[in-house]
């Protein structure tokens, strides 16, 4: 598929696979997430440029390199975005965190923004949004719309598990997004639910059901 990039490292899919099972713990799930997040987020900050500098090893002098360019911003749409987030962080500590509060009405499956912060220079930045589930899309829509408004002109999205429908609405309404997932699965439930999938991301790691 067009601008998604599946990533099947075996890892990631052995992991993907014990936390689909609905008796992982809350700590396994959890602590799975937040292993999967460090390798998508290897995955998906492949491509970043680097420029040299001039350093000093014990030995000698020599050119090596180092990130070009302005902190990356993790945009995490709360809550279950965060799950995600702290893997990510754990391989680029120095990103910049952004937090989208969105929530899904449970009639409509609308995006309802109640939270939104983000660094002020989003422009010069590249922006990674994190959300585990990419179901309608409604709510990265309504999250890349909200970047976008605040001057975000690079964005890419990361999550565990995304929809074929999801996909299609983030891309009808933004194809310059593109996606990196461990599973595309086969669609969603009359309660907007992917199936397979893993259920409620947010409660299976915090463990509020
Ligand atoms: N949000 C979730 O947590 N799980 C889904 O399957 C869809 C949206």
């Amino acid at each position: 598929m067009k601008g998604v990039t599946v990533v099947d490292h075996p890892l990631v899919q052995h992991k993907l696979t014990l936390m689909r099972k609905k008796d992982a713990s809350t700590k396994s799930f959890r602590e799975l997430l937040r292993e999967v997040a460090t390798l998508l987020c290897y995955e998906v900050t492949r491509d970043l440029e680097l420029e040299t500098v001039e350093i000093e090893t014990p030995l000698t002098a020599t050119a090596a390199p180092v990130l070009a360019g302005k902190k990356l911003v993790f945009a995490n749409i709360l809550r279950s975005g965060g799950g995600l987030l702290e893997g990510m962080l754990d391989l680029v500590p120095a990103a910049r965190v952004a937090h989208i509060g969105l929530y899904r009405d449970p009639a409509t499956l609308g995006a309802v923004e109640y939270y939104f912060k983000a660094p002020q220079d989003l422009a010069e930045r590249l922006v990674i949004v994190i959300d585990p589930m990419l179901a309608t899309g409604n709510t990265a829509v309504a999250a890349v719309d909200r970047l976008k408004e605040q001057g975000a002109v690079a964005i890419r999205l990361v999550c565990l598990v995304a929809a074929p429908q999801g996909l299609e609405t983030l891309h009808g309404r933004h194809p310059d997004v593109p996606v990196w997932t461990a599973a595309i699965d086969d669609g969603l439930n009359d309660h907007g639910y992917i199936l397979p999938g893993v259920g409620d991301a947010g409660d299976r790691m915090y463990g509020t059901k």
